[in-house]
């Protein structure tokens, strides 16, 4: 697959049209500072301004000052949710799962999809989070680490599969470079393709784009549920349906843990011909912040922790454990037809709105960091589709084993305790494999270890690749 630009000709853009259109939705103002910009700044703005969807931004602001937007209010109902085998029947029932999803993979019908458009403020690094450096020994990206595994899944089961990563206009650049200078961490380039979601400006409260240069109007991308859009908007959609792809595999980039081609959910979405499905982790207690899998007025969704109101979040079950347990762990497969329907007719999800502080130009053109939350930004999520599926597959999996994202510098989700996470994965494979793990101060268990995804995709596959006797210390790799 090429590498999608979205960037227009900028020997095309139109400057009498251009000036006008900010004036006609009452934004003249990103014109203040005109008179002092260079040519160059001046062709800046005006193409991003070509790219800025003013119509919809009237809607969004006309929607926002009328009304404010509250939480989806509704009744929430849990969501059925097919638990890990515990039953021989449940244990039958996934493995005519992966029998199914594995045909999938061995017909090349899968493609994997990163969402890596955010800006990873939390984590505070500087640069496209993909960029991270997580393995415990080996130093790998995350980028690294995902190209790894489809590479792995690709290989086993002798079909390629399409490698999809969006990016948005504050990354794109640099991921593009990160791959082109890391070859693409070993996959054909044909298989690997790069597109951005379109980024809106935030408004402030009275409907105004803020200004973050003189030249430059503040955007920031226009959340993970754009990535529907814009798998549609980069012709990535229609490569896949000409190469003959049924699944997306949908995932963030933060989580190393997780695993792209898993043939248990590809056969049980497959089998339930399901048009978009999702993996669900039993919360750590009633406060973590995750989304929550439910039925909302008996609609599928995910319930943002933001949104579940506490009484809800704490409600328990007879037995004492959560009655909404299921955590959301941004983990999805899309039918390229379902897909294709959320694109027909205009792109339907709906906007949140979150509030900012965003800095922005005071009238002298100095920029000014607000101390308070001052803006208003727009954003649509993935998860917000499957209220839209005929038919929906929810797969309860082990946390341990599939989930663990880098989102905060320290603490919970921090870096250091998704290293901690995947030794203590590679460890429980290791100890099962027959490895002896040494243990102690400097031992294994203490220290970091680190298996490839390219050496072993699961325990089954190290056990069949270790040698006996191998002894396990901090800072082992294979
Ligand atoms: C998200 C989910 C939450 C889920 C949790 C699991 C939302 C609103 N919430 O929380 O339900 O339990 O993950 O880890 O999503 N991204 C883009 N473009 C955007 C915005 C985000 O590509 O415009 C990507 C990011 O690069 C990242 C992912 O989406 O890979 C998650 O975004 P983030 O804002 O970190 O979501 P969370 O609040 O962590």
């Amino acid at each position: 697959m090429a590498r999608a630009s979205k960037r227009p000709d900028a020997g095309k853009i139109d400057e009498a049209a251009l000036r006008g259109l900010p004036e006609q939705h009452g934004q003249g103002h990103v014109f203040r500072f005109w008179g002092e910009l260079s040519g160059a700044e001046r062709t800046a703005l005006l193409e991003q301004l070509s790219r800025i969807d003013f119509n919809l931004l009237d809607r969004l602001v006309r929607a926002q000052l009328l009304k404010p937007a509250k939480p989806a209010a509704g009744k929430l109902t849990p969501a059925p949710i097919i638990p890990i085998p515990g039953t021989d029947q449940e244990r039958i029932a996934h493995l005519q799962a992966r029998q199914r999803g594995e045909e999938l993979l061995r017909q090349g019908k899968v493609a994997a999809f990163v969402v890596a458009g955010g800006q990873g403020t939390r984590l505070g690094f500087d640069g496209p989070k993909g960029t991270f450096v997580i393995g415990p020994v080996s130093r790998r990206t995350l980028f690294q680490v995902h190209a790894e595994k489809i590479r792995a899944s690709a290989r086993r089961y002798g079909a390629p599969v399409p490698w999809l990563v969006m990016t948005s206009e504050s990354n794109h650049q640099a991921t593009a470079d990160f791959f082109r200078k890391n070859e693409s961490f070993g996959m054909e380039e044909r298989d690997v393709f790069i597109f951005q979601q379109e980024m809106l400006p935030a408004v402030d409260r009275k409907g105004k784009v803020f200004m973050e240069s003189k030249s430059r109007v503040f955007t920031s991308p226009n959340g993970h549920g754009g990535s529907i859009k814009a798998l549609s908007d980069s012709g990535a959609l229609e490569e896949l349906a000409r190469r003959g792809i049924e699944a997306i595999s949908y995932f963030q980039v933060d989580n190393p843990l997780v695993n792209p081609c898993d043939p248990v959910f590809l056969g049980y979405h497959a089998l339930h011909q399901a048009e978009m499905s999702s993996k669900v982790v039993r919360k750590r207690d009633w406060s973590e912040k995750v989304g929550v899998l439910g039925r909302r007025d008996g609609k599928l969704a995910v319930i943002e922790y933001s949104d579940l109101p506490e009484s809800d979040a704490r409600a328990t079950l007879p037995d004492g454990s959560l009655k909404y347990w299921a955590g959301s762990i941004a983990i999805h497969l899309l039918s390229v037809e379902f897909a294709r329907r959320l694109n027909r007719g205009g792109f339907q999800l709906p906007y949140h709105v979150a509030e900012k502080s965003v800095p922005s130009l005071d009238d002298r053109g100095s920029l000014v960091k607000p101390k308070e939350k001052n803006g208003i930004k727009f954003e649509t999520f993935v998860f917000d589709a499957l209220g839209e599926t005929r038919r929906s597959v929810s797969l309860e999996v082990r946390r341990e084993e599939e989930f663990s994202p880098v989102k905060n510098a320290a603490g919970e989700d921090s870096p250091e305790q998704s290293r901690r996470d995947l030794t203590a994965l590679y460890l429980r494979w290791l100890e099962a494999a027959g490895a002896r793990i040494e243990r102690g101060n400097g031992g294994a268990a203490s220290g970091y270890v680190e298996i490839s995804p390219l050496t072993a995709l699961d325990g089954e596959e190290l056990a069949r690749r270790l040698k006996p006797g191998t002894v396990v210390r901090s800072g082992f790799i294979l």
